[in-house]
């Protein structure tokens, strides 16, 4: 039988990587974070020096040596034998991973690791998660969602999950709004079904989106 896959969209606080990844743990199913691969080529093209602005430019395949874990319960990323799992949640990578995000080089590249990461998984199911997945990245998946919440409600989700960072507000929706010039992650593509958490709370929102994959 042919590997599940599940394309789960959506914008920054929606909830869509811890909701992906408790809906993966009840299915048995892989889960893999996108935005990760994006953080981790800034992180590591910070350390090296490199102008951000050229990362395009540069040799991918030498400069990212690239792997994460698709286990819901043992998450990891590297570069090389670096582990970046926490570096890359850093401010740092934070206020620069959209400049890095933008460039079409860049994003052509993460596609295909993308695509071959979903493709390794060894579970009989994956969810891979980001903003263009249901659309650029896996538009042929069996199921595809853009999980939203309205700004307010993102707004919130986020504040807890990093509590006393006064600026995050402006930086949330900043991200959103330079993300947004280069994929439309808003409004679902035909096709794609929107799952609005607005009224859900977490374990409403988890059973929400498996419903929507056993169906
Ligand atoms: O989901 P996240 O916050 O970890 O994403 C980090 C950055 O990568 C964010 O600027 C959006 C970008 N991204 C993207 O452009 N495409 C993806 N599939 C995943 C993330």
């Amino acid at each position: 039988m042919s590997k599940t896959i599940v394309a789960v969209d959506g914008p920054a606080g929606s909830g869509k990587s811890s909701v992906s990844k408790q809906a993966a743990r009840q299915l048995g199913f892989g889960y893999l974070d996108t935005g990760a691969g994006y953080r981790a080529l800034t992180k590591t093209a910070l350390d090296a020096g490199i102008d951000l602005a050229t990362v395009g430019e540069q040799d991918l395949v030498v400069l990212f040596d690239y792997s994460i874990s698709t286990e819901p319960d043992n998450y990891w990323v590297k570069v090389g034998d670096k582990d970046l799992t926490d570096a890359i949640r850093s401010q740092e990578v934070e206020l620069n991973v959209s400049k890095v995000a933008a460039q079409p080089k860049v994003r052509s590249f993460m596609r295909q690791i993308t695509r071959s990461l979903a493709a390794n998984c060894p579970n009989e199911g994956i969810i891979v998660e980001g903003r263009d997945i249901t659309t650029v990245v896996m538009p042929d998946a069996k199921v595809r969602v853009l999980l939203t919440a309205s700004e307010e409600v993102r707004l919130g989700r986020r504040s807890l999950d990093l509590p006393g960072n006064g600026s995050l507000e402006a930086q949330l929706s900043d991200r959103d709004k330079k993300d947004s010039k280069v994929v439309d992650f808003l409004n679902p593509a035909p096709g794609v079904t929107l799952l609005d958490t607005t009224e859900l709370d977490f374990e409403q929102s988890v059973t929400a989106l498996v419903d929507l994959i056993n169906h």
